[in-house]
This record gives structure tokens, sequence and C-alpha cells, in this order.
């Protein structure tokens, strides 16, 4: 089975013609021709973007000179309503200090610390399957908001206000799709910043929402009552410059992005997952070997988290699907000054695009780089094409906070999931991947599953 790819534009359309293919989804605005491109220019009256597709110059703006190439005011403005002046969107020394107290959360041994939870939402999404046809996106969503209630707050997906920040999240999105068009569509500076009343309302009921578990934590650890979780572990950290902690307002902020990134994401790379798995199912019988090993802790308690290295091709299943659909397609900066890309000059405030989507796929770089090949991550070429051109997460110093705790979280929930059910794809059902705020499909992901346990 190909993956499926979006729909390419043809080179040349007219600007309006693109506008509104934008407005549709981000992906099938592009040429096909950027799968070989080094660099894709767009010059207008009021915008000026690149996209850059080499390793030297994704390496320049993500990792040598980062600072150059800041996140811009447009993406913050997008997001704001939502999130505030989080992690995500902030820049210079505020973004520092944050990922200063942020980071240690997520650190190796705090992984390890998080996996008894992680674990029990493995086991709750794998009850919640029904044999037969059902949309896995959905279910991988619930999933994933599960995991991130659970490590971050101690509390299940089926607790009163996380269900309901879950619930109003969703209503959220259906209601904003500016939230990603605002980021990508350079708007001109004079053009009015527009959010509709439903997507106000939403995004301030999810914000009351999480004050209201943030306060009641931070009222639980002057208490000395507060369980050892993320949420307590970032709010009790001091920031070694400034001996600060973040108040419970900037933690409101934090929370809001770990939610939205920590959960839209792991979703959208879960369910392409099994997607690709169902469309393989010699691989597949491989994987279910291998997960195999979590049946003696089924309905029991946590294993240790060394059992994750006993599924390097569950492991290297999920990066090959994060290499055809990094959930995040693709990454906005702004240059601040005067820059030569490949000859063409770029002012400050040119937008610069780099794309995990193109990267993932570029044809210069990997073998048959449209085809599902998870194999090719044992040979050592493979880790040298990734070193260039594998940024599902980013890379530099805003590489996601949460790359680690994703790949523990997927292989688990991939082995979980694969050791009692059986994946297969459904006629008709071809997903077709679209860009919304993460890379989803078009009419979601239906698979036909098959349980596995009596045999
Ligand atoms: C498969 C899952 C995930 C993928 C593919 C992913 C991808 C990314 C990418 C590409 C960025 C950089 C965005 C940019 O620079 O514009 C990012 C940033 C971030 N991610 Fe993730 N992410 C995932 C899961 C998570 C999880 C589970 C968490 C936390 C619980 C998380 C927290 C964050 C945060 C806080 C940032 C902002 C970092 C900064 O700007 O300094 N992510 N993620």
């Amino acid at each position: 089975m190909r993956p499926p790819m979006p729909d390419h534009r043809p080179d040349s359309v007219p600007f309006w013609r693109h506008v509104r293919m934008f407005r549709r989804d981000i992906l099938s605005t592009q040429p096909a021709r950027l799968y070989r491109a080094k660099m894709a220019e767009v010059k207008l009256p009021f915008l000026h973007s690149v996209m850059v597709n080499t390793p030297d110059l994704v390496r320049l703006v993500l990792q040598d000179r980062p600072a150059d190439f800041p996140k811009s005011e447009r993406v913050r403005e997008g997001l704001r309503l939502l999130l505030g002046d989080s992690v995500f969107v902030t820049n210079g020394e505020t973004w520092a200090r944050q990922r200063r107290m942020i980071d240690p959360a997520f650190e190796g041994g705090r992984l390890r610390d998080t996996f008894p939870a992680m674990w029990a939402a493995a086991e709750a999404a794998a009850a919640r399957l029904e044999p037969g046809v059902q949309e896995v996106e959905e279910a991988m969503s619930h999933a994933a908001a599960d995991v991130i209630f659970r490590t971050l707050f101690s509390i299940p997906i089926e607790d009163a206000t996380a269900t309901e920040v879950y619930r109003s999240f969703r209503a959220h999105q259906r209601s904003s799709p500016i939230l990603n068009l605002a980021a990508l569509i350079p708007l001109p500076g004079w053009a009015p910043r527009y959010f509709p009343r439903q997507t106000r309302e939403t995004a301030r009921h999810i914000r009351n929402l999480i004050t209201e578990l943030t306060a009641a934590r931070m009222a639980a650890i002057r208490a000395g009552t507060a369980p050892d979780d993320l949420a307590t572990k970032i709010m009790t950290t001091r920031d070694p410059v400034t001996g600060s902690t973040f108040t419970t307002a900037e933690m409101v902020d934090q929370v809001a992005i770990f939610f939205l990134a920590g959960h839209e994401t792991s979703a959208s790379a879960l369910a392409w997952t099994l997607y690709l798995v169902a469309g393989h199912p010699e691989w597949q019988a491989q994987l279910r070997t291998e997960a195999q090993a979590l049946r003696p802790h089924l309905g029991g308690s946590a294993p240790d988290f060394g059992i994750l290295r006993q599924f390097p091709l569950i492991r290297d299943t999920f990066r090959e699907a994060l290499r055809l659909y990094p959930p995040v397609p693709m990454l906005v900066r702004e240059a601040t000054r005067r820059e030569t890309f490949r000859g063409r000059r770029l002012g400050p405030g040119t937008q610069v695009i780099v794309s995990p989507w193109h990267m993932g796929r570029n044809e210069r770089i990997w073998d048959a780089p449209h085809e599902f090949r998870p194999e090719r991550w044992q040979q050592a070429q493979t880790r040298a094409c990734a070193r260039e051109a594998f940024i599902p997460f980013s890379a530099g110093p805003r590489v996601c906070t949460g790359a680690g705790f994703a790949m523990a979280e997927a292989v688990l929930i991939l082995a979980r999931i694969l050791c009692e059910w059986e994946l297969g794809t459904v006629a008709g059902r071809v997903p077709v991947p679209v860009a919304h705020m993460t890379v989803r499909a078009q009419e979601g992901i239906w698979l036909a599953l098959q349980d596995r346990r009596a045999g």
C-alpha cells in the first residue's frame, strides 16, 4: 500500500486561487516540485516568504542562528487567545526562562516516573476499542488527552474538568480555522485581526477551566498535599538564573500549550501509524509478536520503563510515520535582519518557513521517500539522512520539549493496541492528508479492528 499523499497544485496558479486553496489546507497548496526544490519564494507587495528546503539552510535557521529567526508576531497573534504567553510563542529571555523551568520536568528520569500514568492511559485506550469499523483519529485524540491529564494533573480524562477541557477544545478547533491560517498566511500589518465570537468564548472557557485546575494545584502545593506529577514539578522548579517560579497565571499559559501541543500532535501521529500498520499486514504480524512482551502486564500494574527497549520495530514504525506524516507540517519563523539565501536577498520581516513535511520526503535525500519502509531505520544510511532531514520535533534550542515523552507514549500505546488487536484497512476509505492545526485525514482514519484476545 502506498501511503496517501495530498493533491498538489499546478506549478503556477493565480494569487487569489492560491489564497482560496490555502484557506482549505496548506498541504495541497504546495506544488509537487517542492519535494526537490532547494528553496521556494513568494514575493508580493505585502508578503515576502521563503521555504528553505536544504539541510544547511534548515540548520542555519533552527540551530546555528535561531535568535535571528524568532517566531513571528503573527504566529503569536493567531494563538494568543488560547495560549497567552506560553513557551510556544514567546522569544528571547522570556522564552529562555520558561524553558529553564519546563525542561527538567521532561528529562529522562522524570519520564520514568511518568510511565505508570502513561500505562494507565494506554490500558484505558485499548479497553475503549470495539471490534468492527472504527474512526481512530478520535480514539487517539481521546487517548493522548488522557495521557496529558494523567501525567500533568494525575486525573483521568473521565474527570469532569478534564472531560470539559477536552470537549471545549474540540469545539474551539471547529470554530477557529483561523488558528492555523493566521500562523501561515501573513496578513499585512493593516489587516484587522478578527476572531469570531464563538472562538473567543471557547478560548475563554478553556482558559477558565485550566485556571481552576492550576489554582487548585497551587493551593495543594502550598498545603503540602500535591501529588508528585508534572504540574507539581513544573510549578515548584525555580529558574536557576532568576530564582523565580511560575505564577499561577504563567502556568495557565504553559498548561494550555502542553494540552494543545501534547495531545493534537501525538493523536495525529498515532492515527497515521495505525493506518500504515493496517495497510502492511506482514509487518503488522512482526509488530504483534514484539508487542507480546506486554502480555504479562495486561490488566495489571505498569511494567518498568525499560520495557520500551523491547519494541525496536514499533519505534521504527512510529519514526517512519513521523517522517511521512509529521504532525506539525511547517514551522514559521521571521528574519530579523538582511540575509542572502541561495543568492536571494531577504529583508527583515521575511517569513522563513521550514517544512518537516517536505524535508521528510525530500527526493534528494531519502530513498523512496514517499514509501512506507520502516525497516529503513535499521540502516546506517537512514540515520545519516535523519540527521539532515528528519525534523518532526524541530531541532535546535526550540526543539519540542515533549519529544522524549511523545516517543515513549506512542511506542507504549501502539504496543498495547497491537498486543491484542488486529488492524485492517477499509475499502473505499483512503485517508487524504490535510493540514489543519496538525496533519489530519480529511474524512478521518477508518480501520477494521479485530479482537485477537482469544488467540
Ligand atoms: C508526536 C508528538 C509531537 C510532535 C510531532 C511535536 C512537534 C513539535 C514541533 C515541531 C515543535 C516546534 C514548533 C515550532 O517551532 O514552530 C514543538 C514544540 C513544542 N512541543 Fe511538541 N510535539 C509533540 C508532542 C509534544 C508533547 C507530548 C508535549 C508536551 C507534553 C509537547 C510540547 C511542546 C512544547 C512546549 C513546544 C514549544 C517549545 C518551544 O518553542 O521552545 N509536544 N513540538
